[in-house]
């Protein structure tokens, strides 16, 4: 399976963070937001990557990341995207990358606590179709949200006003290659965008979507409340040197 990483956008949401940098190069405790899905992949055994990204820093990632050995990447790619398409118009870039491969799609801003490689051999198995990985939130609303029925998911819905399920739609998406047929079909959505989601109601409506609830923290960082969120869970799992500072100050 190879891996895609999805790191465009304007991070609209961080300003002025994202003034003069891409958000995915934004710090997270200790280390760019962006290393966190590439050491993702890499741990579950994904070691040919493809990092799409635009915007005006995106010769930045070259230098942080030069040829991805330090991350025990065989070989890492890059894509360009141009303009502010959505998801799934960055995903396209990814078609020649993925040739007839499976491959495993990670939002550049989003930071799980526990290992994928279940998943991804999970899906190795499945062999073709789809898989989302589903978390439950205080916050649905704020994310593509499932409506489920047993072990299947009806329909997934875009930032919803009233959630179907307390579950957000995690940025962790494998697909067959066929995903990039199906992104070329789609019509942008209200925001302007070609939407993940659409890509994967698809795959719903052909009865070839599966899910997993992960277990362990799950969070985006691409609002300053969950970036901040993000580095505190970071700090706590590396022992939060820095927190317990912070409260110590706190209680002087
Ligand atoms: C995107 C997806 C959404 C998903 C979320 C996960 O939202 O559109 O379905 O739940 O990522 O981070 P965005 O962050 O682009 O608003």
């Amino acid at each position: 399976m190879k891996g895609v990483i999805l790191a465009g956008g304007l991070g609209t949401r961080l300003w002025p963070l994202t003034k003069v940098t891409n958000k995915h190069l934004l710090p997270v405790y200790n280390r760019p937001m962006i290393y966190y899905p590439l050491e993702m992949l890499v741990e579950a055994g994904i070691d040919e990557i493809m990092l799409v990204t635009g915007g005006n820093n995106a010769g930045d990632f070259l230098r942080l990341l030069g040829s991805g050995q330090e991350f025990g990447l065989r070989q890492i790619h890059f894509g360009y995207q141009e303009g502010e398409g959505g998801i799934a118009d960055a995903l396209s870039l990814a078609r020649h990358f993925a040739g007839d491969d499976l491959i495993c799609v990670v939002l550049g801003d989003n930071i799980l606590e526990k290992s994928i490689a279940p998943f991804v051999r999970s899906f190795l198995r499945q062999g073709q179709g789809a898989k989302i990985l589903l978390k439950k939130v205080p916050d649905p609303q704020r994310f593509g949200v499932p409506e489920l029925n047993g072990d299947r998911v009806v329909r997934i819905t875009e930032k919803p006003s009233r959630p179907a399920s307390p579950y957000a739609v995690t940025g962790v998406y494998m697909y067959d290659n066929r995903v990039f047929d199906i992104i070329d079909t789609l019509s942008p959505s209200e925001r302007g965008e070609l939407e993940i989601t659409d890509v994967n109601n698809r795959y719903i409506e052909s009865n070839e979507l599966t899910y997993n609830v992960i277990d362990g923290w799950w969070t985006d960082a691409g609002t300053i409340e969950s970036l901040m969120r993000a580095a505190n869970l970071v700090a706590a799992d590396a022992g939060a040197p820095a927190r317990l500072e912070v409260e110590m100050l706190a209680n002087s």
